[in-house]
């Protein structure tokens, strides 16, 4: 259940219609691990079930990859290719291994990028969702931004997520940014009566200052003895602090656990 975000909800519900009414236009999700921004983009796709959609992520596995997201995003367009220039399409091939190798050339697969996702809005509205945007290759990266800089009149939503770093600095992309902030109190506590119903205010104070309304629960681990630790179970690279906390639930069986945040 996806609690709050309705000016980010709005912001997606006007990019896709424009999409539908033949305008581009290119948004980027960013923030904190774990703020919501994947959440955000399934929330795209969902609305966006009239319109074609195209879809890759970053993988920190495959970030050296050059065009292993590319080749990922344009699998469903690849029947476009003999609609662009010769060159373009020869180019785009080589970089996806789908023809003979070719001399690098940057700027013909950027173009070629463009002009297949143009080919493709020309059939159908057509929505592209990156996620974890900071972990796809860069080769890429490079061609999609490209694209998203040169988007016009085709009908295309480019909707890219991305973590900011460390120090909290935005991806530089020269693209729309949407920057995601934690949840209100409100929000954030109608989170907690799910995930911990029991847990006094006190603790839901605590775990909200903690997290500044970070969504982002690894889960409750039930331990069969008389603990219940609530952990995170994701092994990102989250910054942590710990808080830990004691309540007696209506059983008389005392709960201790720690909550890492971001
Ligand atoms: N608006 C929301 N309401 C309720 N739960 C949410 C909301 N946004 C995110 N969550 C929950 O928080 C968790 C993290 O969300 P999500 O995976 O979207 O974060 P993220 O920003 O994509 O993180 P990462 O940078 O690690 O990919 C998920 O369990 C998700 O269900
Ligand atoms: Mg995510």
């Amino acid at each position: 259940m996806m609690l709050g975000r309705s000016a980010e909800r709005a912001t997606i519900d006007e990019l896709l219609a424009g999409a539908r009414a033949g305008r581009s236009g290119a948004l980027v999700l960013s923030g904190d691990p774990g703020i919501g921004k994947t959440t955000l983009l399934e929330y795209a796709v969902g609305q966006a079930k009239d319109m074609q959609v195209l879809m890759t992520r970053g993988y920190e596995t495959e970030s050296e990859i050059p065009f292993a997201g590319l080749s990922d995003l344009l699998r469903p367009a690849l029947p476009l290719l003999p609609s662009l220039p010769r060159s373009q399409s020869a180019a785009l091939q080589s970089a996806l291994a789908l023809g003979p190798p070719l001399a690098g050339d940057r700027f013909s697969v950027c173009a070629a990028t463009a002009a297949i996702l143009a080919a493709a809005a020309e059939r159908s509205p057509t929505v592209v969702v990156v996620d974890d945007l900071q972990w796809l290759d860069a080769a890429s990266r490079e061609a999609l931004v490209f694209a998203g800089h040169r988007m016009q009149a085709d009908g295309i939503a480019l909707l890219l997520a991305s973590r900011v770093s460390d120090d909290g600095d935005s991806p530089d992309l020269r693209l729309r940014e949407l920057r995601l902030n934690g949840l209100s109190r409100g929000e954030a506590d109608a989170l907690y009566e799910d995930l911990i119903p029991s847990a006094p205010d006190e603790v839901r104070a605590r775990l909200y200052d903690a997290s500044a309304g970070n969504p982002y629960f690894g889960g409750l681990s039930v331990n069969s003895n008389t603990t219940n630790v609530l952990v995170r179970t994701d092994s990102s690279a989250i910054p942590t602090t710990t808080v830990p906390f004691t309540w007696t639930t209506s059983d008389e069986l005392v709960v201790t656990g720690t909550y890492e945040a971001a």
